[in-house]
C-alpha cells in the first residue's frame, strides 16, 4: 500500500527534489562566494546506492511522482546517469528530470535520456556572454548554449530555463531573455530571488520583483495570464502575443504558494527538509546505515513531512534565513 506525504495543512507532498551533491563549477554571485564552500565530506554524503534506495522508499512507499535532481549542480556528480537508471528500472512512470547549469550538459544528455530521464531545466540569467561572465564569474556561456541545444537534441524538452534577475546587472534584460528562448523553443521562467546565499547578501529592498519582470516585458510583449489554474505549480504562466508561446513567473517572495505546495527534499547527506526554508531536518542517512528497514524510513519520512510548518514567511520581518546555503539544499 502506497501511503502519503501529508502534512497538517492538508498538503501532500508528490514531487521530491533530490539533491547530489553541494559542489558546482559555477560561483553565481547570489549564490556562492568566489572561493567556494566547505563541500561536504565524501562520507557524509548519501552514496549512489543509498540515493537510490531512499527514491525508491520515496516512489514505492510514499507515493511520490516526480523526481528531480539538483544541486549544487548535479552533473558534477559522478554517478548520475546510473543513479537515473536505477530509478527508472524502480519506476517505469516516474517523471524524472534535473535542474542543471547546462556545463558539461552538451556531453551527458544523450546518455541521460536513454537512462530514462525525461525533462531538463536549465539555470540562465542572461544572453550576454560578457555578463554571464560576470554573474556566475566563469567565461562559459558557449557552454550552456551547447548544453541547452544538446538537452533538445537528446529529447529531454520541453526545456525549461530559469532565470533570476539582480538589480543593476541583469534587471533590463527581460525582453532579450525572453526573445533568445522564444527564438529556440525553451519556456523561460524567472524566479525571484530568495534569501538562500551563502553569504547573507539577499536585500528585500533591491530585489527584483514579480510586478518589475511583468512591467519590463509588457513593455515589448503582450502578455495574458494563461487560462489553466497553476495548481502546485510555482510559475504563474502568461500567454505571449496570444500564444501558444508562455513565459513563467515564480514569485516566491511576493506572490509565495506555499498553500498549493507539493514538493520536499533531501540533501546530499541524507536530510528530509520539508521545505526550502525549514530550520530543521530529519535525518535518513544515519537511519538507514544503523540498519533500518524501508518501512522505518518510510516512517521517518512521513513523520518529518507532518510537521511542515504553513508558510515560509520570507516577508514578515522575524524571518531567520535557513543555516544552509540554496547549493546545499537543491532548488
Ligand atoms: N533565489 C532564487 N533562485 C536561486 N537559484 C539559486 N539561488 C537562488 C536564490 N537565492 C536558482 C538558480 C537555479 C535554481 C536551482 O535556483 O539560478 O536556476
Ligand atoms: Fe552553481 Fe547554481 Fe549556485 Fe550558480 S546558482 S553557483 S550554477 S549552484
Amino acid at each position: 500500500m502506497v501511503h502519503t506525504l501529508v502534512d497538517q495543512h492538508g498538503r501532500v507532498a508528490t514531487d521530491l527534489r533530490v539533491s547530489l551533491t553541494d559542489r558546482c563549477n559555477l560561483r553565481c554571485t547570489y549564490c556562492m562566494p568566489p572561493e567556494g564552500l566547505d563541500w561536504m565530506p565524501t562520507d557524509e554524503q548519501l552514496t549512489d546506492d543509498e540515493v537510490v534506495r531512499l527514491i525508491g522508499v520515496a516512489v514505492q512507499r510514499l507515493g511520490v511522482r516526480e523526481v528531480r535532481f539538483t544541486g549544487g549542480e548535479p552533473l558534477v556528480r559522478r554517478g548520475l546517469v546510473d543513479i537515473v537508471r536505477q530509478v527508472r528500472a524502480l519506476d517505469a512512470e516516474v517523471e524524472m528530470s534535473i535542474t542543471t547549469n547546462a556545463l558539461g550538459l552538451a556531453k551527458t544528455a544523450h546518455a541521460l535520456a536513454e537512462a530514462g530521464l525525461n525533462r531538463a531545466n536549465v539555470s540562465l540569467d542572461t544572453v550576454r556572454s560578457e555578463v554571464f561572465h560576470e554573474i556566475t564569474r566563469r567565461d562559459r556561456f558557449a557552454d550552456v548554449v551547447e548544453g541547452l541545444a544538446a538537452a533538445e537534441a537528446a529529447g529531454l524538452g520541453p526545456v525549461k530555463v530559469n532565470a533570476v534577475l539582480l538589480r543593476g546587472v541583469n534587471d533590463d534584460e527581460a525582453p532579450e531573455l525572453l526573445a533568445w528562448c522564444l527564438d529556440r523553443g525553451y519556456q523561460l521562467r524567472f524566479i525571484e530571488q530568495m534569501p538562500l546565499d551563502a553569504q547573507h547578501g539577499w536585500d528585500r529592498a533591491s530585489m527584483v520583483t514579480a510586478d518589475d519582470i511583468l512591467a519590463s516585458l509588457s513593455a515589448a510583449y503582450r502578455l495574458e495570464p494563461a487560462s489553466e489554474p497553476r495548481g502546485s505549480a510555482p510559475a504563474e504562466l502568461f500567454h505571449v502575443d496570444g500564444g501558444p508561446a508562455t513565459v513563467g513567473i515564480i514569485a516566491s517572495v511576493t506572490r509565495p504558494f506555499c498553500g498549493d505546495c507539493d514538493r520536499v527534499r533531501l540533501t546530499a547527506d541524507g536530510q528530509v527538509r520539508n521545505c526550502l526554508f525549514a530550520r530543521s531536518e530529519s535525518d535518513l542517512r544515519d537511519a538507514m546505515r544503523a540498519g533500518a528497514t524501508d518501512d522505518e524510513l518510510a516512517d521517518r519520512w512521513r513523520a518529518a513531512m507532518w510537521g511542515k510548518l504553513p508558510g515560509h514567511g520570507i516577508d514578515d520581518p522575524t524571518f531567520l534565513q535557513p543555516d544552509r546555503p540554496m547549493s546545499a539544499i537543491g532548488g
